[in-house]
C-alpha cells in the first residue's frame, strides 16, 4: 500500500520538514571599498546548456547590492576540505559591517572580471551580469553568463579515467538542506533509457 501523503501548510516554512539535496557554492563579489565578498548559497544552478549560471539572493545581501553595482561575479564550487571556510562565508557583519571571518579566507584572482575565487575549489566561474528577477517575495534570481571557467586538474574527467574512479578521489560537496551536508564519493551510472537523447 502506498504511504500516506501529508499536505503541509503553505504559510509556514515547510521547505524545513523535508531534505532536498542542493549543492553548495560561494559567490564572489567586489564591495564599495574595493575588497571582495564572499557568501555560500545553496539555491543555485546552471541555467541550460551553455554558458548561464543563476543563484537565488535576497537584495538585503551585499552579495545583491554589489552586484548590482559591479556587474559581475564569481562562483567557487568548493571541495569538501573547503567546508569550514564555506561556512566562515557566512559569518555575521560587524558594528562596522564588516564580515571580519573573510580575512582567514584563502582566495585567488579571477583572469577576467575583478573578483576572487575560493581557494581550493574545484570548478571556478566568472560571471558577468546577464540579468536579476525579483519579485519571488523578498528573494530574486540573479544570472550571469560565465565569460570564464577554470576547473582543478584532479576534477578534470578524462577519456581514460573512469568517472566512479575520479568521484571516489574527489568527492562532491552536497548541502542537504535545511543545515546538512553530505560528502558523495560513491556514485552509479544513470540507466539511461535506450536511444535516450536530451
Ligand atoms: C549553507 C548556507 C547556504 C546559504 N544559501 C543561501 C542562498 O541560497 N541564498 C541566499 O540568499 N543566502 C544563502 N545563505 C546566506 C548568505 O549567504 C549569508 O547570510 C551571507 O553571509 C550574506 O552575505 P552578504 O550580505 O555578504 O551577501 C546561505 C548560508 C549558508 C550558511
Amino acid at each position: 500500500m502506498a504511504e500516506k501523503l501529508i499536505t503541509l501548510d503553505l504559510n509556514r516554512p515547510w521547505w524545513e520538514r523535508c531534505f532536498c539535496v542542493a549543492p553548495l557554492i560561494v559567490v564572489g563579489t567586489k564591495e564599495v571599498n574595493g575588497k571582495y565578498n564572499l557568501a555560500p548559497k545553496h539555491m543555485a544552478m546552471r541555467l541550460g546548456w551553455s554558458n548561464y549560471f543563476g543563484f537565488v539572493c535576497t537584495p538585503h545581501h551585499r552579495t545583491y547590492q554589489n552586484i548590482v553595482r559591479e556587474r559581475a561575479f564569481t562562483v567557487s564550487f568548493p571541495s569538501t576540505d573547503e567546508l569550514i571556510l564555506t561556512s566562515l562565508a557566512a559569518a555575521p557583519r560587524d558594528d562596522t559591517d564588516t564580515k571580519t571571518s573573510l580575512a582567514a579566507l584563502p582566495t585567488h584572482p579571477a583572469t577576467i572580471i575583478d573578483g576572487v575565487f575560493l581557494q581550493g575549489a574545484y570548478l571556478n566561474l566568472e560571471c558577468k551580469l546577464q540579468q536579476i528577477i525579483d519579485g519571488f517575495d523578498e528573494n530574486s534570481l540573479i544570472t550571469g553568463k560565465i565569460l570564464a571557467v577554470h576547473v582543478i586538474e584532479s576534477a578534470l574527467r578524462l577519456e581514460d579515467l573512469d568517472d566512479r574512479d575520479l568521484l571516489l578521489q574527489n568527492p562532491l560537496l552536497a548541502y542537504l538542506s535545511p543545515g546538512r551536508y553530505a560528502k558523495i564519493a560513491e556514485s552509479y551510472s544513470f540507466p539511461f533509457h535506450q536511444g535516450f537523447h536530451r
